[in-house]
């Protein structure tokens, strides 16, 4: 006898508990749990008794009636997905409502259908007439993109099983979907997954890519995309800073491509622009001349992209000192800041300290340890650092400067956007020689770059100064050109 499988089940991670309780232990996030029927789909008679029907097994070498990737035409997108979507591949795009979610998709599906696929757009959102007034305003009504707005899974299913397999079906979004063989509300965990899990099964069957649209929401009225994101073959979240106009489209998990890849867009009256030089993007708006700035010469997957990050260490009236950071690790911050004062004599205990990364860009790699200790010391003792430099290195915890890979790669865009001199670890110098036709200054500790930048500095008799007086700064060397 099925027993009764009402559960609490938490909106945002999917965990499911027996009771209420105010917090889910699983995610730490507080008033997400709502009372659902887990009972699942398939009735326990039919589950017991069926027996498995024999399938027939494939080899690896055969071949698909057509090409495996669909190009979208975009190369931001394309860069992301690796090459396009895959045949009978589900792919995740979260992110914040607003950001530009279905802005992106009824571009990419409007340059497909132009291309001569069948795409078809199903809205669970949005009226026909909302979707076809953004077309508008994009330019792309004339798109033949097949287009409705539903919201049962069972009817799209069954509608576009008829004519010839949709090349790329794009579900906007996928908490607005509804199965009939669950009873849980729309917008429920039980129903996103039961949703997801049918569309999954009929992109597999048909060999159609579907592109699921999902929401993150942080008050959990309607469950986030983490609940199906196990489920897809890749995950891409679309990311922004509100009030700026550039977006990132990053690969959080890809079955078929890398994960380190992102894709830089701008947001336009005239919907999404490509962006295909974001170093250009990041470096726009910046405060030159400003003590506390730092140009970083990073990676992004496959791509050189240099960003500023931009430091505030300000004396403080707090017991414990404000450290805040946007758009990096925090962890990496303190450790940084615990290498200045341990190694190099740079006391901040007294300090607040405040690192952003301009342009809304979020750093991954240790890379920018010595971009972001260059801008903290520079802000400390308000010396300005030279415009025309650029800066890489990890830092180890004794505070030597260890090397990164790409150093080519790195110097190459920094020559390529006017930059003169680069700031980089010991190491790397031999590596790749004045190539890119800047002079490389090579630091091999910490205490050396604190140093040279305390000698710029306005105030760097102050009782902050570092310590290490008798540093020896690394000479600057001129590359050829
Ligand atoms: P939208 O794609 O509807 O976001 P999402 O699907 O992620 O919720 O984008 C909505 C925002 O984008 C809205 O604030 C208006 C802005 N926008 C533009 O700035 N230019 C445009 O051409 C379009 C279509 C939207
Ligand atoms: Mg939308």
């Amino acid at each position: 006898m099925a027993k009764s499988t009402l559960s609490f089940v938490c909106q945002n991670c999917g965990a499911a508990y027996n009771r209420w309780q105010g917090k889910c232990e699983s995610c730490g996030e507080w008033n997400t749990l709502a009372e659902e029927d887990t009972s699942g789909s398939v009735p326990v008679s039919i589950r017991s008794k069926r027996k498995g029907r024999t399938f027939a097994l494939e080899s690896l070498s055969g071949k698909s009636p057509d090409a495996p990737r669909l190009s979208s035409g975009m190369t931001e997108l394309d860069r992301v997905t690796g090459g396009g979507f895959v045949r009978g591949s589900v792919l995740l795009v979260g992110g914040d409502p607003g950001i530009g979610k279905s802005t992106l998709l009824t571009q990419a599906t409007s340059l497909l259908a132009r291309a001569g696929h069948r795409v078809v757009y199903i809205s669970g959102e949005e009226a026909v007439a909302q979707v076809r007034l953004r077309a508008e305003r994009l330019g792309l009504s004339d798109a033949p993109v097949q287009l409705a707005a539903e919201t049962s899974v069972e009817d799209i299913v069954s509608t576009l099983s008829e004519g010839a397999v949709p090349r790329l079906i794009v579900i906007d979004s996928i908490q607005t979907m509804w199965t009939d063989t669950v009873e849980s509300a729309p917008g429920t965990v039980t129903q996103v997954r039961a949703s997801a899990q049918a569309l999954i099964r009929f992109a597999k069957k048909t060999g159609a890519a579907i592109i699921l649209v999902g929401h993150v929401t942080k008050d959990g009225q309607i469950a986030g995309p983490r609940v199906v994101e196990h489920m897809v073959d890749a995950v891409m979240s679309f990311e922004g800073e509100g009030s700026q106009q550039f977006r990132i489209l990053r690969a959080v998990k890809n079955r078929f491509g890398p994960t380190d890849e992102i894709g830089v867009f701008e947001m336009t009256g005239l919907g999404l622009r490509e962006v295909t030089n974001p170093s250009e993007l990041f470096l726009s708006e910046r405060d030159l001349g400003t003590p506390g700035t730092a140009v970083f010469a990073g990676i992004e997957g496959t791509r050189p992209v240099l960003v500023e990050l931009q430091a505030l260490v300000a004396p403080t009236s707090l017991g414990t000192p404000r450290r805040a950071v946007v758009g990096w690790d925090p962890s990496r911050l303190s450790m940084v800041l615990a290498v200045l004062e341990a190694h190099c004599g740079v006391k901040l205990s007294g300090h607040d300290v405040y690192l952003n990364v301009a342009g809304g860009l979020r750093i991954q790699e240790p890379a920018a340890d010595l971009a972001a200790a260059a801008a903290l010391v520079s802000s400390l003792v308000n010396a300005q650092l030279p415009t025309d430099a650029v800066y890489f290195g990890e830092i180890s915890l004794s505070g030597v400067i260890r090397p990164v890979a790409q150093t080519p790669a790195r110097l190459k865009e920094a020559a390529k956007l006017g930059f003169q001199r680069a700031v980089l670890p010991e190491s790397a110098r031999g590596e790749s020689g004045g190539d890119a036709g800047l002079s490389l200054n090579a630091v091999n500790s910490l205490t050396t770059l604190v140093a040279e930048i305390a000698a710029r500095g306005s105030r760097s008799g102050e009782s902050n100064a570092p310590a290490e007086k008798n540093a020896t700064p690394a000479r600057f060397r001129r590359g050829e050109g």
